[in-house]
């Protein structure tokens, strides 16, 4: 590791990450592991947004690989049709490219400028400390929450379950449980300690400016899109500035694109089922595991579930966002 960010480390507050194994440093108001510092950095100094480009933004494990592939299909639905659909040989995050995870971790200055308009990007960086040309510029960001329990439990899960290459990311104990339980992370979570956290800062940046500035930043919800998803795709339609025509909507294009990109469809594809997400490691299949609301049911008690929920509320109160 470089000298100066041996320094840096130094200085920042760390703890364990979900997994158990890496730490999570506290840099600039948000919890990052080591691995994706250096990207952070140099995506939210360096890179400039061109008016029409397209930033998908979540707190990971809150829908975000649903929301690339519903944004991506409604923006550039007038080249490729459905049935020709790029998702069908390709995962949504190798369409939808995240700044930290890919593009500034492959390389420091990465070339973005051939990519055809619309650019669309993903970032998991609070709204705060996005680059000041996407909070200035005309470009579009649309992000996606979720319920903080299904958010949470999710997000163990995948720790649990990612793979690199074939080696689980947790490292497990000989009896092959994970050398983290979600109840000895439990305290850390109640803390605001998960990667790209705390959850409250991460939704509360987008949700205030997705009512400062509502043609600039539209707020989803993944229960929302679960309940209705034909609305929810004339919403992004609609936001985005391209429509859905009334000769559009009678040939049924909205369906078609709800059903490419629905949890079934895009899970059983082969490049999902068994390809790799580069230079991240993580194997397709681990971005789709259950794809259900209330999930949470079935890992937390009761009791960590009602005070984790009051946590949450006592920091968004006064927000006007609940869940
Ligand atoms: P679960 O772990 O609860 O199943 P992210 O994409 O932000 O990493 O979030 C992953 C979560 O979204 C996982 O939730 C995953 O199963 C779910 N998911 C992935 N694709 C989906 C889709 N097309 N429709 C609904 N949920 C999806």
């Amino acid at each position: 590791m470089e000298e100066d960010l041996q320094e840096l480390l130094l200085t920042l507050p760390s703890e364990k990450s979900l997994a158990g194994t890496k730490s999570l440093y506290l840099y600039k108001g948000t919890w990052l592991p080591v691995s994706f510092l250096r990207a952070v950095d140099s995506f939210q100094r360096d890179f400039i947004a061109q008016d029409t480009d397209i930033i998908v933004a979540s707190m990971p494990k809150s829908g975000t690989t649903w929301l690339k592939a519903l944004t991506f299909s409604v923006a550039k639905r007038h080249i490729y049709g459905p049935k020709e659909s790029p998702f069908l040989t390709a995962s949504p995050h190798a369409l939808v490219p995240c700044f930290e995870t890919d593009l500034y971790m492959k390389d420091p200055q990465p070339n973005l400028e051939q990519a055809p308009p619309p650019r669309i990007f993903s970032s998991h960086s609070h709204f705060a400390n996005l680059p000041e040309s996407i909070r200035n510029s005309k470009c579009k960001v649309v992000y996606i929450c979720r319920n903080p329990l299904d958010q949470v439990v999710s997000f163990f899960q995948f720790a649990h379950q990612c793979k690199q290459d074939g080696t689980p990311l947790l490292v497990y104990k000989q009896d092959g449980t994970p050398l983290l339980s979600l109840d000895e992370c439990y305290e850390n979570i109640c803390r605001g300690v998960l990667g790209r956290g705390p959850f409250w800062d991460n939704v509360l940046g987008y949700w205030k400016a997705s009512l400062e500035r509502p043609d600039k930043v539209l707020f989803l919800k993944y229960e929302d899109l679960k309940e209705d998803i034909i609305s929810n795709l004339k919403k992004i339609a609609e936001f985005l500035g391209i429509p859905f025509t009334d000769e559009e909507e009678k040939e049924g294009a909205i369906e078609e694109i709800s059903r490419l990109c629905s949890f079934d469809n895009l899970r059983n594809l082969e490049v999902n089922k068994n390809g790799v997400l580069r230079p991240f490691g993580a194997l397709n299949s681990s971005f789709f595991r259950k794809g259900e609301v209330g999930d949470w049911a079935n890992h937390l008690s009761p009791s960590m579930a009602e005070n984790y929920l009051k946590i949450v509320e006592e920091k968004l109160s006064g927000s006007g966002l609940t869940f």
